[in-house]
């Protein structure tokens, strides 16, 4: 399915129901159109769910505006040779800041783990940082006919299995 189709329907979604209108915050979207499996699509629907919703809800409390930035875009560079696509996932925003502390990598509550856990279901590099307002940024594969590498590597798993099993005798 086209991601950027899929982003553009879910923030609409997000920011009506976060009266990002009313409250003057900019919802502003740069994603690439990528074609991808809904094995990919869904993991990082739930993502960019839990991320934009947070910063609708953090980000900018008491009436303060702002932009949040959702990107989306072909890593330049990391995918000579292979016939892999890399992307690279952005939500930024210029609220107050993520209430970083010693145990960044790591976060505790609900929202966030579930963004953790997620991430890794990819495969991805995740990073939390402040810039301005809180930016969280993840790197992940997408294979071939937008299937995520994981994907293809449990498939050829499984094929191989099939093969063994189907070789052995009874
Ligand atoms: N974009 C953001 N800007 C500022 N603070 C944030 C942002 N995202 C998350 N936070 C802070 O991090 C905390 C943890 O987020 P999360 O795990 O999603 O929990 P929840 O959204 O349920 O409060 C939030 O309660 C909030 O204080
Ligand atoms: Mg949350």
């Amino acid at each position: 399915m086209r991601l950027d189709e899929y982003v553009g329907e879910l923030c609409d979604q997000l920011a009506s129901a976060g009266a990002a209108d009313r409250r003057g915050i900019v919802l502003a979207l740069e994603v690439a159109p990528v074609d991808v499996g809904l094995d990919l699509a869904v993991p990082l629907g739930l993502l960019l769910n839990e991320l934009v919703s947070n910063s609708l809800k953090h980000a900018f409390p008491e009436g303060r505006r702002g932009t949040i930035r959702v990107t989306l875009r072909p890593e330049v560079g990391e995918d000579a040779g292979t016939d892999e696509q890399t992307l690279r996932l952005t939500v930024q925003d210029d609220g107050i800041g993520l209430p970083l502390d010693a145990d960044r990598t790591s976060p505790q509550t609900l929202g966030l783990r579930l963004v953790t856990a997620l991430s890794e279901q990819l495969h991805a590099r995740l990073v939390f940082e402040n810039r301005n307002g809180a930016c969280i940024m993840l790197v992940f594969h997408a294979g071939a006919n937008g299937r995520p590498s994981a994907a293809n590597a449990t498939d050829a798993l499984s094929r191989q299995a099939l093969a063994t099993q189907a070789a052995a005798p009874e």
